[in-house]
Formats: C-alpha cells, sequence, structure tokens
C-alpha cells in the first residue's frame, strides 16, 4: 500500500489558500484536493479551472480534482490544462463512462471515478480495468464536515475485491469524514488516498493536523500488511 494523504481545500481559508497548502505541503501532503461543484449535481458551488490555474503555480504536489458537476467531458479539458493531474468523476453523472475515463486519459491525466454512498460497488464492474482510480465517498457529496458514513468501510473491502478480481493494481480514495478516528479503518479496508478537510483545515495547526493523519494512517497500513502476512 502506498498512502497519499489529500487535503481538500473545501475546508480552507480561501482568502489564505496558499498559506494553507504550503502548511499542508509542510506536513507531507501528497496530493492537494480541489472539490469543483456546479450547484447542479451537488446542492452547493465551489470553484473553476481559475483557481486550479493559481494554485498550480505555487503546489509542488499533484492536484486531484473531484468533479461533482452535471456534464464534466464539457469542463475536463479546462481543468487539465489548468493543471490538474487527476480527475475524477461521478458516476451518477455519466451514461458513457468509458468514453469519459479514456477522455481524461488521453489529455494525459490520471482518470478516476467515483461513487456515492447509494451507488452499488457494481457499477463499476465494467470499467474497472480501465481506472487509475476509484474514489469512494464515505458522506454525500457537497458539502465539507459530514460524518463519516460507517457502510463506507465495508465498501472499500468490496470495491478493492471487485479491482482484484479485475485485475485491477487502481488505488482507492475515500472522501469524507476522515480523521484520526476514521483514518485506521478505512486503510485496513485498503484506502489508500485520504482526502480530508475538516481534520486539516479547521485544525488549528494544519501542518502538524496533516503529519498526525499520515503517521496514523501509516501506522493503519503496516497493521494491515502484518496481518496479511
Ligand atoms: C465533499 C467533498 C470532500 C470534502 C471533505 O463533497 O468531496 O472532499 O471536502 O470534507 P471533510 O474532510 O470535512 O469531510
Ligand atoms: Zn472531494
Amino acid at each position: 500500500m502506498r498512502i497519499r494523504i489529500a487535503p481538500s481545500i473545501l475546508a480552507a481559508d480561501f482568502a489564505a489558500l496558499g498559506d494553507a497548502v504550503a502548511a499542508a505541503q509542510r506536513g507531507g501532503a501528497d496530493l492537494i484536493h480541489v472539490d469543483v461543484m456546479d450547484g447542479h449535481f451537488v446542492p452547493n458551488l465551489t470553484v473553476g479551472p481559475p483557481v486550479v490555474r493559481s494554485l498550480r503555480r505555487v503546489v509542488e504536489v499533484p492536484l486531484d480534482v473531484h468533479l461533482m458537476i452535471e456534464d464534466p467531458d464539457r469542463y475536463i479539458p479546462a481543468f487539465v490544462e489548468a493543471g490538474a493531474s487527476m480527475v475524477s468523476v461521478h458516476v451518477e453523472a455519466l451514461p458513457n463512462l468509458d468514453r469519459t475515463i479514456s477522455f481524461i486519459k488521453s489529455l494525459g491525466a490520471r482518470a478516476g471515478v467515483a461513487i456515492n454512498p447509494a451507488t452499488p460497488v457494481g457499477s463499476l464492474e465494467e470499467v474497472a480495468p480501465d481506472l487509475d482510480f476509484v474514489l469512494v465517498m464515505s458522506v454525500n457529496p457537497g458539502f465539507g464536515g459530514q460524518a463519516f458514513l460507517p457502510r463506507s468501510t465495508s465498501k472499500v473491502r468490496a470495491v478493492r475485491a471487485l479491482l482484484d478480481r479485475a485485475g485491477s493494481q487502481a488505488a482507492i480514495e475515500i472522501d469524507g469524514g476522515i480523521d484520526l478516528g476514521t483514518v485506521d479503518r478505512v486503510v485496513r479496508a485498503g484506502a489508500e488516498i485520504l482526502v480530508a478537510g475538516s481534520a486539516i483545515f479547521h485544525a488549528p495547526d494544519a501542518e502538524e493536523a496533516t503529519r498526525a493523519l499520515k503517521a496514523a494512517a501509516e501506522q493503519a497500513a503496516r497493521a494491515a500488511s502484518a496481518s496479511r502476512a
């Protein structure tokens, strides 16, 4: 397992975004997670490609752009051009998911598919061999600061099993309610990319919070591999 911590800027102070991501990077952030919402697919609005472009200039790690929008194909090129290295799209928004995955890859980014809490794992079956990562939503998308949905842990296990059956090495990303209280169980279930908004940017010290979350995740990963051995 390769643990990666992806602080979500949704919980950061947008007037001091550069300082917020710098602190997270000093604490060991492996990615910066950018939540894009359109007020249609989810009942909230956030940011677009200009913010990704500004972040790209100051962030050293890859930008992980989570598109919670309708008709993502229309906007994917703008996000990749602005500097997104990873792009995830929601299965619920796309009737032709495989075409969108190929499209993201053709632009040179890593392609991920996100699934909402009520979406069955089986919806990934046909596209599993083509994915670079799967994003399991552990809250309903739209807002930061929600409580982790406990069933997400078994969902991560089921996604890992599906990917393994398909011969896929795709990593599982988990998003929503990840903190020091939930990280252990999701990593043991197979999550490797951990998105955290409130747990990092609402903490008194984002650098220290990132470091602590990463240490806890790495400890859980070591425990998981010891128990498999
Ligand atoms: C929710 C977003 C998340 C959000 C997570 O729709 O996809 O990335 O920022 O926030 P926390 O970590 O506060 O649950
Ligand atoms: Zn997200």
